[in-house]
């Protein structure tokens, strides 16, 4: 059973409709109606697997496509095309058979299920979740203070939801996991407004409670490379399409440190691109306003640097600047790699 996958993305695709603009007259908002429906598009031909008890991640940046993935999953949008199957059942045609199994916790946005009550104290409104899921009776209060400790909302206990601070509320949202304790728990930037001590006490909640202890599956979303790095067994990079589904040791293997050269050139002819490439790892270039911008990235500074200038001779170069790449490089690299095949 381990090995099965429980959540399984299928040729998935998402078309969002274009924003309606200039629409002032019948005559416009005819022509505005007549216009394709359903073309920008936010995920294209999606496909991946997570495996029972896994912690996976969807790691992608702003616009990525990760909330409207998350919302899929909760039939709270609807795809163009493809499905998501969770546990053996369709996302959106038989999503009443996963709603019990399934919590999703969109921690980026407001919570979007409203349902907590703002004039009414934490403890109440976890009671309330407890029994809308039906935790089974006798098991609601120990859940409940499990999930206070755990979160260390203990002392919040008898405040209204509505005085709490925005991130005390996104660790009563996580709460619901833990009250719950489903089978699949789908976390949307689970610790996007905590502090870096709440932020590590959820990692390893997530990580020990839910998946060790508990054997759910999580899928979360994050732009956060080294929480992604910290979290999951598996990442994919999301950029419309998966870039690169791997274990976080194998992407930090691509970022591997090495050197990275900015550059401002006046000339880059063939012949220069074609001479850098022995001692370059890759080079990325854009032309703005009759000058190149080009960065080279290369592995050794003694034994390469002289050569790269060498080659660089009749470039004219207007600036130049050196530095060591980081996990960021990495992550913007895998991103717009998939973007240059496009
Ligand atoms: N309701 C909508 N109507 C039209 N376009 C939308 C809608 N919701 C999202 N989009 C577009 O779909 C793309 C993906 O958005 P989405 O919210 O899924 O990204 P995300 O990866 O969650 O980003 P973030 O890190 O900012 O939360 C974006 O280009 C966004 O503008
Ligand atoms: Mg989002």
């Amino acid at each position: 059973m381990g090995n099965m996958g429980i959540i399984k993305a299928e040729h998935f695709t998402k078309y969002y409709p274009p924003p309606r603009k200039g629409t002032f007259g019948f005559v416009d908002l005819i022509k505005d109606l007549r216009k394709p429906r359903e073309t920008l598009p936010a995920l294209v031909d999606v496909n991946f697997e997570v495996k029972e008890g896994e912690i996976f991640g969807l790691l992608g940046p702003n616009g990525a496509g990760k909330t409207t993935f998350c919302k899929i999953m909760n039939a709270l949008v609807i795809p163009t095309s493809g499905h998501i199957y969770i546990d053996g059942c369709e996302s959106v045609k038989e999503h009443e058979k996963i709603t019990r199994e399934m919590v999703t916790i969109f921690g980026g946005e407001r919570e979007m299920w409203g349902l907590f009550s703002w004039r009414v104290t934490v403890e109440r409104n976890l009671k309330y979740i407890a029994d809308l899921w039906k935790v089974p009776s006798d098991l609601i209060k120990k859940r409940i203070e499990y999930a206070l400790q755990i979160l260390d909302l203990e002392e919040k206990r008898k405040e209204w939801y509505q005085k709490l601070s925005a991130g005390m509320k996104q660790k009563v949202h996580l709460s619901l996991a833990f009250i719950v304790q489903p089978k699949i728990i789908v976390l949307d930037e689970p610790t996007i407004r905590l502090d870096v001590p709440s932020k590590r006490k959820v990692h390893d909640a997530i990580k020990k409670e839910l998946c060790q202890n508990l054997g759910s599956t999580v899928l979360l979303t994050t732009h956060d490379m080294s929480e992604a790095d910290k979290m999951c067994d598996r990442v994919a990079i999301l950029n419309q399409r998966i870039e690169f589904i791997d274990k976080p040791e194998n992407i930090k293997e691509l970022s591997k440190e090495h050197e990275i050269l900015e550059l401002k050139l006046k000339n880059l002819d063939p012949k220069i691109k074609r001479g850098l490439e022995p001692f370059t790892i890759r080079t990325e270039e854009v032309y703005e306003d009759g000058i190149y911008k080009m960065k080279i990235f290369f592995e050794d500074k003694e034994k390469n640097l002289p050569e790269i200038l060498g080659v660089l001779r009749d470039s004219r170069i207007e600036d130049i600047k050196m530095r060591t790449s980081s996990l960021e490089d990495a992550f913007i690299y895998l991103i717009n790699r998939g973007k240059k095949h496009a």
